[in-house]
This record gives structure tokens, C-alpha cells and sequence, in this order.
């Protein structure tokens, strides 16, 4: 199906408080393969193509197949960096489509584990989901969570997503079956929270051992 240009996202950066997220060019091979490589380890734990085979002529594929997705308008990758420090590849933050009809889409991240518990993965969600309801009029948005993942939950839970229940054994990684909790948060939730700067107001209710 052709995507009219106007529902497609412009490829253009986005700057937040510390960070610049912008789609991902042909030289950003080495950089994106760079943070995988470091980060290998605690990526796999969660992340089912992640393992130690990850090649560069992987990371190849992958800028290949998401500038195509994006100007397909089917996923939008954005390359996530620190303004202080561009050249550096830090994570990934990808919005796409789960139902264009319903308006409906979803938000996947992960961050290079040196950079990690710095609130990154926190401020270029929040960037994603202005960029969702705000840019692509969506209705509604989820993060899948693998159950246990505690630092991603915690992502979500600052965020103001709605903990809504689990899929059983969803995704095989390593060998090992997980369930995934879904967190979603509709477009009049959003606003509300953005009216009082994501001060939500029990942050740490969708966390099942922290009730
Ligand atoms: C999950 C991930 C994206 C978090 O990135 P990050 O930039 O460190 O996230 P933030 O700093 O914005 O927030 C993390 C929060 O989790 C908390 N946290 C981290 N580890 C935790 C743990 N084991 N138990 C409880 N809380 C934990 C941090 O303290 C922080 O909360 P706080 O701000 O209230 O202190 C990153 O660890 C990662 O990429 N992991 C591997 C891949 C992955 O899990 N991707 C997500 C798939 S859904």
C-alpha cells in the first residue's frame, strides 16, 4: 500500500534536552555496530537478535532496511545521540504502525550500557511519544516489556503508561521463552500528562512488586 506523502514522517532530527534523535544514515554502520558489540551482553538478555553472531555486515542490514521502512512509512528508526557528543551511537528509538486504521502504534528502544541509568531511555521515549500523538495523530501507544525487565518497566512507569496485562511466552530470546507485559497509553492520557510536565501521580503503581 502507498503511504500519501502526507502521512509520511519527515527525516528530520529532533533536538530534547540533551539529546538528538534522527533517522539513520549509510554512515552510521560502524557507530550503530560499535554500541551493539559493547553492549552485546545485556542487549541479549532481551533482545532475540542480539547474540554474540551479530555481525557488522548485520548492522549493514539493518541502516539498510530502516531507511527503507522509513520512507515506506512503515517504522521510523531514530539513531539517539548525546548533543554534546553527535558522533556517538548511544541507542535506538523506533515508533511504527500497528494499525493505521485505528490509529494504534508501538515504541521500542535500547540503550548502550555505558550510557544506561541516565534517564536516556527515559527522555527520547518521551520525545517518541510527542512525535506519536503529536506528529502521527496516533490514538494510542505500547511499549512490550519483557516481564522482569525491570529498568524498561520503570521507563514506562515514569512515563504514565497503564500496565494491561501479559502475553504469554510471546518471544523466544536465547533459547528461552518470555511472557511480555503491554503498556499502553492513550492520546487524552498523554495530554493530561503533558499539561503537568509527567508528574504522574503514583509512578510507581504499574510495578506489581513495588505495590
Ligand atoms: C531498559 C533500558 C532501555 C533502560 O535505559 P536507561 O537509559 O538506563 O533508562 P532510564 O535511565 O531512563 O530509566 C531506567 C530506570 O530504571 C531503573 N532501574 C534500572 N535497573 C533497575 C533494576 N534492576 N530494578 C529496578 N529499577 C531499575 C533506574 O534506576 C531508572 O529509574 P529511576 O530514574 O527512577 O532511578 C536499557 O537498560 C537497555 O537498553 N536494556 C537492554 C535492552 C532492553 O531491555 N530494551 C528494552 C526492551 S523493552
Amino acid at each position: 500500500m502507498r503511504i500519501p506523502a502526507r502521512d509520511l514522517l519527515p527525516p528530520l532530527e529532533r533536538y530534547t534536552e540533551r539529546l538528538l534523535i534522527r533517522p539513520f544514515r549509510r554512515r552510521d554502520i560502524e557507530a550503530l555496530y560499535a554500541a551493539v558489540r559493547e553492549s552485546q551482553a545485556e542487549l541479549a538478555e532481551y533482545l532475540p537478535w542480539a547474540t554474540k553472531a551479530f555481525t557488522r555486515a548485520g548492522a549493514a542490514g539493518f541502516v539498510r532496511e530502516s531507511m527503507r521502512s522509513w520512507r515506506e512509512g512503515k517504522a521510523y528508526d531514530f539513531s539517539i545521540r548525546l548533543q554534546e557528543r553527535p558522533e556517538r551511537h548511544v541507542g535506538n528509538i523506533s515508533i511504527w504502525h500497528v494499525s493505521r486504521s485505528s490509529r494504534s502504534g508501538e515504541i521500542g528502544y535500547w540503550i548502550r550500557t555505558e550510557d544506561t541509568g541516565r534517564g536516556i531511555a527515559t527522555e527520547a521515549t518521551h520525545e517518541a511519544l510527542r512525535i506519536g500523538f503529536g506528529e502521527l495523530s496516533m490514538h494510542r501507544m505500547v511499549l512490550r516489556v519483557a516481564v522482569g525487565n525491570k529498568a524498561s518497566e520503570r521507563v514506562a512507569t515514569k512515563l504514565g503508561f497503564v500496565r494491561e496485562g501479559v502475553l504469554r511466552e510471546e518471544i523466544q530470546v536465547g533459547g528461552r521463552w518470555m511472557d511480555h507485559s503491554v503498556w499502553g497509553l492513550l492520546d487524552y492520557e498523554y495530554r493530561r500528562l503533558a499539561r503537568t510536565d509527567f508528574r504522574v501521580e503514583n509512578p510507581d503503581s504499574g510495578d506489581p512488586d513495588r505495590r
